[in-house]
């Protein structure tokens, strides 16, 4: 079971990291929950999803700033020690909860539904349902989130684009329920200005 304490020793890697990547990060923990609570999950469920979301990236501690914080596009090399930030989140949570399961989740939060992601190329029967909901959660909040060379997406254009890589990228089923039940919740808590800001 993933606790407060874990959360709490999990946060410091996540602290290490800078203003925007922790911004993003408390965003898609939020989503997290609310897609849980969306699913019917029971509330100490709401909050592991709540966590998972929360330290998704918490590998990229270990990934160096150089690269984190270059201001131009990766090179090669470079992106391949980005790709590998998912095993090291999961090796981060893994060390401190002890959960292979939760670990999981955090190791395949870039897999692709038709193979195409990383770090495994895992098919759609490997990727787990925790995993699903992650990555429809990360991606929406990175479209929609103001980046410094980039203007946010609008959230319908964001939602767009998550159905027209729906069955490709992301699980539809997911997507469909994120759409319909977990926006307008997004919304009416007027947190999708808290995405914008
Ligand atoms: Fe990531």
């Amino acid at each position: 079971m993933l606790t407060r304490a874990h959360f709490r020793r999990l946060y410091k890697y996540q602290y290490m990291l800078d203003h925007d990547t922790n911004g993003h990060c408390h965003r898609v923990g939020q989503l997290m929950r609310c897609f849980a609570r969306q699913l019917g999950f029971p509330e100490q469920d709401c909050l592991v999803a709540y966590i998972l979301g929360y330290v998704h990236d918490c590998g990229k501690y270990h990934v160096p700033d150089a690269i984190l914080r270059k201001g131009g596009p990766l090179n090669d090399a470079e992106f391949d020690v980005v790709k590998l930030h998912p095993i090291l989140g999961a090796e981060i949570v893994f060390s401190t909860t002890g959960s292979r399961e939760l670990a999981n989740v955090i190791a395949a939060h870039h897999e692709r539904l038709d193979g195409s992601g990383y770090p495994y190329g895992f098919g759609e029967r490997q990727i787990l349902p925790l995993s699903r909901m992650l990555s429809i959660c990360d991606s929406f909040e990175a479209m929609t989130a103001q980046r410094p060379y980039r203007a946010p997406m609008t959230a319908s254009v964001a939602v767009a684009e998550l159905q027209r890589c729906s069955d490709i990228q992301f699980d539809a089923m997911l997507v469909e329920l994120f759409v319909r039940r977990v926006l307008p919740v997004w919304e009416q808590d007027g947190l999708l200005e808290v995405v914008n800001d």
